[in-house]
Formats: C-alpha cells, sequence, structure tokens
C-alpha cells in the first residue's frame, strides 16, 4: 500500500488480472492477533486444570434449589391458586378501570377480565361509565338503539337499575350500557346534592345480586370518575407498557388518594396491570421495571401482550375468551381473573 493511503494492492482493482504473491499485503490478522501462532517446536503452555474433588461418600451433597422462574415483571412467579366454586352469590366488590389516559386498555380489560371471571361462576356487572360507550359497542350493542341507559339512571329518579341492566352474550355477565347521552351527565351532576355519590346510589340495589362489578372509566379524572372511585371498594389501574404512558400516573394517584380521603376512606389499588406488553423489546422490559421500581407489589404478575386478536375481538363484538378462546390473550386474562380474585380475598 503506498503513503498516500492508495488501496490498491488490498482490493483487486478494475483492469487487475489477478495479484501476484509479491502484490498481496501481509494478513491483518497475524500482525494484530494477541496469540501469534506458535511455530513447529514451540511448547504450547498448558493451563492448570481447575482443582476437582469428588465429594467423599460421608460428605453430604447441598442439594442446588430449583430456580424461582422470574415472571415477565422480573418478581419470581407465584403459583396463582384456582379460584374455589361458589354456592352463593352476593355482595359485590366494585372495582373502577381506571386512568386519565386514554386507550391503555380499560374497556379492553374490563371485557375480558369480566367474562373470565364469568367463567369461573362469578355473577359480574359491568357498568359502561364512558360516553364513548366502547364498552357497549364491544359487547355488540348499537348505541343508538338503546332504549335506557346509565344517563337515565342517574338522572331520573324514577328508573330503577334492574330497568337498564340488560343480558350479554356471556353467561353470568350483564352489562350497564352507555352512549353519548353520558356527556350531558357531567354538567347536569354538578347542580347535584351529592353529586360525586350518585354513581353509588343508583347501583346500590344491584349490588346483592352479582360477586363483582367492573366499572369501565372515561379517560379522564372529572366528576364521571370521581363518582366511579367513590361507588369503588377497588381500583384497576391498566397501564400501556410505554414510556409516555407512566406521566400523569403520579395525578392518577392523586386523585384516588383525595377521594379515598374525603368520600370513600374504603377505597384501594387493587393493582396495576401492564398492557400491550411486548417481551422483545427492550423498551417493554424497562418500562416494566419502571413501574414495579414505583408501584412494588402492587403490580400484577399477569401482564397483557400486545396481539391484534383484541382488536378483532371488538370489531366481532366479544371477548376475547369466546373469540379466541385458546389464545394467549384469553389466558393472560383468565389468570388475571384467578390473580384478582386471589387478591381480594374473594369468599
Ligand atoms: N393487549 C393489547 N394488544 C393490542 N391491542 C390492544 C390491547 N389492549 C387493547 N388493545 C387495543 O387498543 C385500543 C385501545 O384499547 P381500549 O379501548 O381498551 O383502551 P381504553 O383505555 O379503554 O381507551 P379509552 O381511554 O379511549 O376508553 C383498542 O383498539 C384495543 O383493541
Ligand atoms: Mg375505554
Amino acid at each position: 500500500m503506498s503513503a498516500g493511503g492508495s488501496f490498491r494492492g488490498s482490493f483487486p482493482q478494475s483492469g487487475d488480472s489477478g495479484s501476484t504473491a509479491g502484490e498481496i499485503p501481509p494478513m491483518v490478522r497475524t500482525s494484530l492477533s494477541p496469540h501469534p501462532s506458535p511455530s513447529l517446536g514451540d511448547e504450547l503452555p498448558v493451563a492448570d486444570p481447575l482443582p476437582f474433588e469428588r465429594p467423599t461418600p460421608e460428605e453430604p451433597v447441598t442439594p442446588v434449589p430449583a430456580e424461582v422462574p422470574l415472571g415477565p415483571t422480573g418478581r419470581p412467579m407465584p403459583a396463582i391458586p384456582e379460584p374455589r366454586p361458589l354456592t352463593e352469590h352476593g355482595h359485590a366488590r366494585v372495582v373502577s378501570m381506571c386512568n386519565q389516559k386514554g386507550g391503555v386498555g380499560k374497556t379492553t380489560t374490563t371485557i375480558n377480565l369480566g367474562a373470565s371471571l364469568a367463567e369461573y361462576g362469578r355473577k359480574v356487572l359491568l357498568v359502561d361509565f364512558d360516553p364513548q360507550g366502547s364498552l357497549s359497542v364491544g359487547l355488540g350493542l348499537n348505541p343508538h338503539e338503546m332504549d335506557l341507559t346509565i344517563y337515565n339512571l342517574l338522572m331520573q329518579r324514577d328508573i330503577d337499575v334492574d330497568d337498564v341492566i340488560v343480558p350479554t352474550g356471556v353467561e353470568g355477565m350483564d352489562l350497564l350500557p352507555s352512549n353519548i347521552d353520558l356527556s350531558a351527565a357531567e354538567v347536569q351532576l354538578v347542580h347535584e346534592v351529592a353529586r360525586e355519590q350518585t354513581l353509588q346510589r343508583v347501583l346500590a340495589p344491584a349490588l346483592e345480586k352479582y360477586d363483582i362489578v367492573l366499572i369501565d372509566c372515561q379517560p379522564s379524572l372529572g366528576l364521571l370518575t370521581v363518582n366511579a372511585l367513590t361507588a369503588s371498594d377497588g381500583v384497576i389501574v391498566p397501564l400501556e407498557c410505554e414510556y409516555f404512558a407512566l406521566r400523569g400516573v403520579a395525578l392518577l394517584k392523586t386523585t384516588i388518594d383525595k377521594v379515598r380521603e374525603r368520600l370513600n376512606p374504603k377505597l384501594e389499588i387493587d393493582g396495576v396491570l401492564g398492557t400491550m406488553y411486548d417481551g422483545r423489546t427492550l423498551h417493554s422490559r424497562e418500562v416494566m421495571d419502571r413501574l414495579v421500581q414505583a408501584w412494588g407489589d402492587k403490580v400484577f404478575h399477569t401482564v397483557i401482550r400486545r396481539t391484534v386478536k383484541f382488536s378483532d375481538s371488538t370489531v366481532a363484538g366479544e371477548p376475547i375468551t369466546s373469540y379466541a378462546s385458546n389464545s394467549t390473550g384469553a389466558e393472560a386474562y383468565r389468570q388475571l381473573a384467578r390473580e384478582v380474585l386471589d387478591r381480594c380475598h374473594d369468599e
């Protein structure tokens, strides 16, 4: 190679008819190699083998503990017990799906957790408390064909909760539907006496017929969400495993704390659920680590992985547990149902 840095000689150039032995530069690997090849006759150094002693028969061999498998949250995965069958139903635990960020999986979790709990023999009531009405549409209802919705229940004193409840395609799971009318309630409720307790008051007569009530909140921390939290025993916070999803969680926690202090002392956070998790990306795993750092054992061991089957099942108007019963998504929500029942000491 010339001093000017020409690569002629390193690579064949156009017009080269082939290299002669004199033009071939010395093999770079030879000069860079930290371990020059020994020439014939050199003594090859032989490393001492690690001392290895066989245990004598008298010496007890300490058993190596079987490794506890780590779950997707990076913590050891506990065995989640099968829920026991119920012989009688009643006094429902009310749980809100709450996160003011949109599109994090609140509605998807409400439908599929509800359907999974129903598979385990629980009587479930889903409450669509979002004027978008996605929960009702996701269960196959037409928002324009609803005679009565939760709006009527909240605003008209002569309407009873049983007049508004409709069955769903899932056995053991009913629905309080909603549509855009509910957006007016947020404004009208402002003038009501005990406006934050309105949902709690209208739901009360239904509690004895169900084991669990799941409220699908809208993506805001306004008066409707405060009503949902006031009516609830627990909150589940679905969080997309994505960096921006972590923003705003402090505000959500403050809101939950305020509702507990001022309106509903029994309110507790049942768990934080990682949704749309993609274990192949470092990003998802990092977000999950951050969630566990911030929320500790409140984070459910179950995570919901990202799969297009959820969107498909929404179009079909049914839960994933029936639309794709054997899918990983369906299994994840069944596991979540077991974890929720275990955490809430379901009795
Ligand atoms: N695990 C998942 N994998 C892939 N897509 C998902 C998953 N969970 C939910 N989705 C899809 O993401 C979208 C938003 O989900 P969903 O409606 O449940 O969120 P949300 O929190 O209720 O939204 P909003 O705040 O608008 O009510 C939907 O199209 C849904 O099908
Ligand atoms: Mg929703």
